[in-house]
């Protein structure tokens, strides 16, 4: 098994900074959260083909993101959970890797939308829930797992890679 680690430049939220929302969501998106959506979007594009295509390719992996939020922006701007969908989908034709995606955020109104907005932004599923599992749960990231173990233990996920974004 082998664990990478991917932090945001909002890694500090994990260290009690949590930002809960406040006002109606969706939110307009701020000029440094599109900034900070081109760099996830490039850095997936990339990531997902070197862990899931290839002959070194793992046949499972995990993404987990912290802090998901509703998936969607004032204007229709897609939010981050979209846009890993997206890149996997798009990077990774092949629909043989399983791929599980989890979803944590503490608003329930945020993880409401979030599911409206997979089922809207995906209408027909891409690939069987066997193959691509998505989990979204309504959660704190306040008490953060210290350990790529505890980590693991916390959201089932033993024996598989894994990419975990606090964003
Ligand atoms: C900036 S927004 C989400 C951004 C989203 N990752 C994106 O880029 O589209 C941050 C989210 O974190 C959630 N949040 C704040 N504190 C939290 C905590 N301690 N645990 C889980 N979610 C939290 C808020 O409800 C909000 O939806």
């Amino acid at each position: 098994m082998s664990t990478l680690c991917v932090d945001s430049v909002t890694v500090c939220r994990c260290r009690g900074l949590s930002v809960p929302v406040d006002g109606p969501v969706p939110w307009k998106r701020a000029d440094h959260t599109g900034a900070k959506h081109d760099i996830y979007r490039r850095y997936l594009e990339r990531w997902f083909p070197i862990l899931l295509r290839g002959t070194n390719a793992y046949k499972s992996a995990t993404y987990a993101e912290g802090f998901a939020g509703p998936g969607v922006y004032e204007d229709d701007h897609p939010g981050s959970p979209i846009i890993a969908i997206q890149a996997l989908l798009e990077k990774v034709p092949n629909p043989d890797p399983i791929v599980k995606m989890i979803f944590i955020d503490d608003d329930v109104r945020c993880t409401e939308m979030l599911r409206e907005q997979l089922t809207r932004r995906f209408p027909e599923r891409p690939r069987s829930s066997e193959k691509l599992p998505i989990k979204i749960k309504n959660g704190t990231c306040a008490e953060s797992p210290r350990t790529p173990t505890q980590f693991h233990e916390r959201l089932g996920t033993a024996n598989t890679r894994c990419a975990r974004f606090l964003g």
